[in-house]
């Protein structure tokens, strides 16, 4: 049997160091190890708690270090004090032995000393107070193990408060949420197939589509194999019912993969009309054609094409509704990516808003009078949001906002879609932070 913080350790480095996703890497060593369900847990709870805390374990780590380190014992160290510090489950002297055990085995006797000697250290002195770090926005970062720039950005956009409301739901664990196929059948329909493989789930706390599951694993269901669901994040199922397309209709959605909102619209014509589903990836293509296989759907063609260049593609006023899923920093799925946090560069933000713009010029002809074009990301920042919109609406008279967006959105969000644009926050509702804004043709 494989040794779980062994694997764990592994995937933090392949994170860490070798710039991999932490959902491939966790996957890819979970399947080709045999482990039991808690040591799968287990697994994935030491490689999220590490990542979405690296920050701070490592302000508190870093005055034991004496001199350089190998990533990957500077990595064992961090995992460990996570242990000690957030497991309540976890007795400090097994983390302890256990990372000797893993260093010796890795390193050999050396590095078995020097992990042994930094850990007992630790354990004895106390640790360094986030007390000491005196400028407030400083503090937060590293408490929730944010880049300082981040939160200056999201203060400086939403305010501190909602800043730090963020920076802490970033941190939580995730509880999976999945999407009923509504071609096969309703919600309650999902809910007591998965109950009878035992799988335990309750209604969603937003979209009327989802589930969210509290106990089992759907995936492994012959439910999951008859494309009875897709596993979706809540707020990320708001785009489909936003733009609400019309059976028969005629849909372009320009970044589709893996196929999440696509599926969706594709359900929601109930087999009629035409989805055309285009990425720029060709490996990314192949994960929408799967889906699309599995949930049954007979109406969504798929085909390789940069979004930049659909207007050379298509037809002027050739579609009812044209979705663009931009590609976008990701700020708001960090609970689920937390290496993001590492990697992201505020250079980053700006080279991502110019495709954002070249996209949405390309496809505004391609909207018919009276037609929609939804735009949408998964990040926080008004620069690739609201602010996007606004310049689009000013280079693009011939569209306006749709004010009716509110009555496609579940009621709680009221107060927050203004001007037929819409916000979510991460764990506001247990969901992602999420930007939607749904636009009409006019002209
Ligand atoms: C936010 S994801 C889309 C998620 C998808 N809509 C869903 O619901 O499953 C953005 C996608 O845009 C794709 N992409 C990036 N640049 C692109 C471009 N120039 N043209 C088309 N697709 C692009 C990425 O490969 C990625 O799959």
């Amino acid at each position: 049997m494989a040794n779980a913080r062994e694997l764990a350790l592994q995937t933090l480095t392949d994170i860490l160091v070798n710039q991999a996703y932490s959902n491939h890497a966790l996957n890819d060593k979970i399947e080709k190890n045999d482990l039991t369900v808690q040591d799968k847990n287990f697994m994935a709870e030491l490689v999220y708690g590490t990542l979405q805390n690296e920050q701070l374990l490592n302000f508190y780590a870093a005055p034991f270090f004496k001199g350089k380190v190998k990533a990957w014992v500077r990595i064992l160290i961090q995992m460990t004090l996570y242990q000690m510090l957030f497991l309540d489950g976890v007795p400090e002297h097994a983390a302890v032995s256990e990372a000797v055990a893993i260093a010796k085995k890795r390193g050999g006797q050396f590095h078995g000393k020097l992990v042994n000697a930094i850990l007992r250290e630790m354990t004895r002195s106390p640790l360094a107070s986030l007390d000491t770090i005196e400028d407030e926005t400083q503090r937060l970062a590293i408490e929730t193990s944010h880049p300082l720039w981040l939160i200056k950005l999201w203060s400086k956009q939403f305010g501190q408060e909602k800043t730090q409301q963020m920076a802490r739901a970033n941190n939580e664990r995730v509880k999976m949420a999945i999407r009923v196929n509504a071609v096969r059948g309703t919600r309650e329909e999902l809910k007591q197939r998965l109950q009878a493989e035992g799988v335990e789930c309750k209604e969603g706390y937003l979209s009327e589509d989802a589930l969210i599951v509290l106990k089992g694993n759907p995936l492994k269901t012959q439910t999951f194999k008859q494309g009875w669901f897709y596993v979706q994040d809540e707020a990320s199922m708001l785009v489909a019912r936003a733009l609400k397309p019309k059976h028969h209709a005629r849909v372009l959605d320009t970044c589709s993969a893996p196929g999440g909102k696509t599926t969706h619209i594709a359900e929601m014509m109930r087999q009629t009309g035409k989805v055309y589903a285009h990425d720029i990836y060709e490996h990314k293509l192949k994960l929408i054609e799967e889906n699309v296989k599995r949930l049954g759907l007979t109406n969504v063609v798929t085909s390789l094409q940069d979004a930049t260049k659909l207007n050379e593609c298509y037809d002027k006023e050739s579609f009812d509704a044209i979705l663009v899923d931009a590609p976008c920093s990701g700020l708001g799925i960090l609970r689920r990516h937390p290496e993001i946090k590492l990697t992201k560069k505020p250079s980053d933000l700006d080279e991502i808003v110019k495709i954002q713009e070249n996209i949405l010029e390309a496809v505004a002809p391609l909207v018919k009078v009276q037609g929609t074009l939804v735009y949408s990301t998964c990040t926080v920042n008004r620069k690739e949001n609201d602010k996007r919109v606004e310049w689009f609406l000013n280079k693009h008279p011939e569209f306006e906002l749709d004010q009716t967006l509110v009555s496609r959105l579940p009621e709680v969000l009221a107060a927050q879609t203004k001007n037929g644009m819409v916000q979510l926050f991460p764990g506001d509702y247990q969901t992602d932070g999420f930007f939607i804004a749904c636009l009409k043709r006019k002209a």
